[in-house]
């Protein structure tokens, strides 16, 4: 029997003519996506979202990587519909279409009550560190080391990387992303071992995804972006054991806030030598 609430709600997919209510939603959480991110978002991806009257009060979105791993973000209720089961009742579409797929998604504190009643384990925090008044000293090279411009003969090697460091299919994204980004690409005796991207999102630009062999080479990459767009707002989302976060914060992109890493199903198998550094975004992992 339909209770009350599951009478004056729709769940339903989520169209392209729902984006500027869905930008409405997030901009109502201060998060900073543009609505061009959610078109971004919405490109690579599914969702769903829920109508109170008519109004979308929620939306919940999943990426799918090969064929046993997704991502799933843009969570959100509207405070005025929270508490009364909408968060879950998006959830468990988005999950049900992900089927027995490893999820993956990067929790607000108030959404790790409601990942966790579904399943989802914490793997540890990853941190946003952004700003515009940073100072980048040149990076420090190792011998036979080389940041160079990412070129369309990269890709095969871009999506290796991606594969190895993250144990998932990240192909597609990466074919989306790169004609959007500037891409350089670190190499060591001539041989590819890292790339980063620079990307507009949000308020201004972001680094990542930044993949690297170490931290040495990581902070190499990032160091490129940073040291020729001083000035500019930029942001990293960075896993806490890429061991970043001191280092940043004394360039002056200090951390402004933390969420967690979950994962519901076995963790994607990755390479161990090589790491992602920053996030696409947290949406995308
Ligand atoms: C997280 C969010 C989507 C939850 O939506 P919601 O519609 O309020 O959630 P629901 O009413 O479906 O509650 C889901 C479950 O979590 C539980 N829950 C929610 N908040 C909780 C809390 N602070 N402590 C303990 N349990 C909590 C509820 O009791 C419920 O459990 P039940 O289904 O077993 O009864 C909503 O709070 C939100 O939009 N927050 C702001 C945006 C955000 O941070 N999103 C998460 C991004 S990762």
């Amino acid at each position: 029997m339909a209770t009350g609430i599951e009478a004056m709600v729709d769940l339903r997919r989520m169209t392209v003519d729902d984006l500027a209510a869905a930008h409405i939603l997030s901009s109502e959480q201060k998060w900073p996506h543009r609505i061009e991110d959610w078109e971004m978002l919405f490109g690579l991806g599914f969702g769903y979202v829920v109508e109170r009257d008519g109004a979308v009060v929620g939306t919940a979105m999943a990426w799918l990587y090969g064929d046993n791993a997704a991502t799933l973000g843009m969570v959100i209720v509207s405070p005025s519909a929270q508490g009364m089961g909408l968060g879950r009742q998006l959830m468990e579409a988005v999950l049900t279409e992900l089927g027995d797929r490893t999820v993956l998604l990067n929790a607000t504190d108030e959404g790790v009550p409601l990942y966790r009643k579904l399943g989802f384990e914490p793997v540890g925090p990853v941190f946003q560190h952004q700003g515009a008044a940073f100072a980048v000293p040149m990076a420090e090279l190792i011998p036979e080391e080389r940041v160079r411009p990412l070129g369309a003969k990269d890709m095969p090697t871009l999506h290796a990387l991606a594969r190895r460091a993250t144990g998932m299919d990240r192909d597609a994204l990466l074919d989306a992303l790169v004609p959007g980004a500037q891409g350089v690409v670190l190499t060591r005796g001539n041989e590819p071992v890292g790339f980063a991207l620079f990307r507009r999102f949000g308020r201004g630009y972001v680094v990542g995804p930044t993949i690297a062999p170490d931290t040495g080479g990581a902070r190499a990459l990032i160091s490129h972006w940073l040291g020729s767009n001083s000035g500019m707002f930029c942001r990293l989302d960075i896993p806490e054991e890429s061991g970043l976060g001191a280092w940043l914060d004394e360039l002056g992109l200090p951390c402004v806030g933390r969420v967690m890493r979950m994962v519901r199903g076995p963790a994607p198998a990755s390479d161990p030598s090589i790491t992602t550094f920053s996030l696409t975004t947290q949406a995308l992992g």
